[in-house]
C-alpha cells in the first residue's frame, strides 16, 4: 500500500492527505480545496506554488520551471506528488 502523506496548505489554513504518487492538486482539489490550475499535466505553470518544506517528486521533469524558481521552491503541483509530509504555499 502506498504512504499517505499530510500536505498544509497555508494560505487555506488546511491539511490534506495525499498518497505517494498522487498529483498533489487533484488531491487537494479533491478534498475541496479552490486552486487554480488549467492543463494538469505541467504545461502552463497555472498551478505553481511554493514548496516550504518537505520533499516532492515528479512524474515528469518540469520543463517550464525556471532555475531560480527551482531554486526559490517553487513547484508544479499537478505533476508533484508527496515523498514526505508537505507545507505549500499556494501563490
Ligand atoms: S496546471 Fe498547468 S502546469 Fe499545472
Amino acid at each position: 500500500m502506498a504512504n499517505t502523506y499530510k500536505v498544509r496548505f497555508v494560505k487555506a489554513g488546511r491539511t490534506v492527505q495525499v498518497e505517494e504518487g498522487r498529483s498533489v492538486l487533484k488531491a487537494a482539489v479533491g478534498s475541496g480545496l479552490d486552486l487554480e490550475f488549467l492543463c494538469t499535466d505541467g504545461n502552463c505553470g497555472t498551478c505553481k506554488a511554493k514548496l516550504l518544506e518537505g520533499e516532492i517528486s515528479y512524474r515528469r521533469e518540469p520543463e517550464i520551471l525556471y532555475d531560480d524558481e527551482k531554486a526559490d521552491g517553487i513547484v508544479l503541483l499537478c505533476i508533484a506528488s508527496p515523498k514526505t509530509d508537505l507545507v505549500v504555499e499556494e501563490l
